[in-house]
């Protein structure tokens, strides 16, 4: 049976730093779950439809294939074929993912991709529902948070490091907007699995966080 570790929590919460570097301590297979979402949603964007055509939406992600490789343990998301991994890490496609997620042609499509893929192998996957949809019977759940602002304090460090001009004020409402929008959609809105275990990396260095949550699985 494969092992699964399951990271849940909101935008700029770490969790893709950290899930990246347990999965090569571990030697597990990461699996970010948003970059299938943001996939997605760019090719929503590329198609000029707005969050709101729901109709549009169901019958335009039929004909979005997406799939996910490999290459020196990174993973590529392939949005009909083409490498977007490039063309993914935008505001404006998180913006999007954020806002066409809650579809359920959407959801089921991504969900079933992610089930077989841990069913397969050892992952570590990340994103909002894992621990209490994707993967209910994972053998560790962590649901990883921090403060609002240092959130954005992070994101803001991010961005100025690879030269985007941004406001940190205006990063700080945008992650409060996503987390409302994640938690309070109808289907699989952001939440602590039952027996999810909450880090708040506030006060935490990345190396502890990832300590802690080795930590858990050596637990099992
Ligand atoms: O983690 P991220 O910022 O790359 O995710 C982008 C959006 O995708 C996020 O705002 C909500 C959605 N998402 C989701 O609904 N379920 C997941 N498992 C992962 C992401």
């Amino acid at each position: 049976m494969s092992f699964n570790i399951a990271i849940d929590g909101p935008a700029g919460a770490g969790k893709s730093t950290i899930a990246r570097k347990i999965a090569k301590k571990l030697g597990y297979i990461y699996v970010d779950t948003g970059a299938m979402y943001r996939a997605m949603a760019l090719y929503l964007i590329r198609e000029r439809i707005d969050p709101s055509e729901t109709e549009k939406i169901d019958a335009k992600c039929e004909e979005a294939d997406i799939t996910i490789g490999y290459e020196n343990g990174e993973q590529i998301v392939y949005l009909n074929g083409e490498n977007v991994n490039g063309l993914i890490r935008t505001e404006e496609v998180g913006n999007m993912a954020s806002a066409s997620s809650p579809n359920p042609n959407v959801r089921k499509k991504m969900v079933e991709l992610q089930q077989k893929l841990a069913a397969s192998r050892d992952v570590v996957m990340d994103g909002r529902d894992i621990g209490t949809c994707v993967l209910p019977d994972a053998q560790v759940k962590v649901y990883l948070t921090a403060d609002s602002r240092v959130r954005a304090e992070r994101r803001y460090k991010e961005l100025s490091e690879k030269g985007v001009s941004c406001d940190l004020d205006t990063i700080e409402k945008d992650i409060i907007e996503r987390d409302h929008q994640d938690m309070t959609r109808e289907i699989s809105p952001l939440m602590q699995a039952e027996d999810a275990v909450l880090v708040d990396s506030s006060c935490m260095t990345i190396d502890e966080v990832v300590d802690a949550v080795i930590g858990l699985a050596g637990d099992r």
